[in-house]
């Protein structure tokens, strides 16, 4: 089997990388573009720790083949930084509650937050916690983390306002 070049488009940057055809996006995320805020944790689709958002929705990167996102946008937590590489306010909420413990899940679940309250207006406790059903957390801390989503999505002006 022989490399194949692919042009990925990461946090509004253009990366051409050579990849197997089977090469993992996670192990070219983490590995060839060193980006460590996209993480191992079971290698097949059950904790939601190598999450990122293609084109705004969450999926696991651990499932998908490099070679398959070319011309999407992938956005990595670091994504959400600013320019002045201050913190998103949902990553503000994260902190303020306490919602990031030992931080290992954190990208995952502040990516997949992100992305509800991008599509929803105001969704609910129940509906946050139905969106991170597939995001695991080995600390526990739920409760933190349900409420710093909940503070980030109600600080957002509702739909129409
Ligand atoms: S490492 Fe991808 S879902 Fe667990
Ligand atoms: S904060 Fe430690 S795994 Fe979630």
């Amino acid at each position: 089997m022989s490399k194949v070049s692919v042009n990925l488009s990461v946090n509004g940057s253009q990366h051409e990388v050579w990849v197997f055809p089977n090469d993992l996006l996670l192990d070219v995320l983490h590995d060839e573009l060193g980006l460590a805020d996209v993480r191992y944790g079971c290698g097949e689709g059950v904790c939601g720790t190598c999450t990122v958002q293609l084109d705004g929705e969450p999926v696991s990167a651990c499932l998908l083949f490099a070679v398959q996102v070319t011309g999407r946008e992938i956005t990595t937590v670091r994504g959400l930084l600013g320019e002045d590489d201050s913190l998103h306010p949902i990553q503000e909420c994260f902190l303020r509650h306490g919602g990031a413990q030992c931080g290992f899940c954190t990208p995952g679940m502040i990516l997949t937050a992100h992305s509800l309250a991008e599509r929803a207006n105001r969704p609910s406790r129940a509906e946050i916690r139905y969106e991170l059903v597939g995001n695991l957390c080995r600390c526990t801390g739920y409760t933190k983390i349900l409420d710093a989503v909940e503070e980030y999505v109600d600080s957002r002006p509702s739909e129409g306002a």
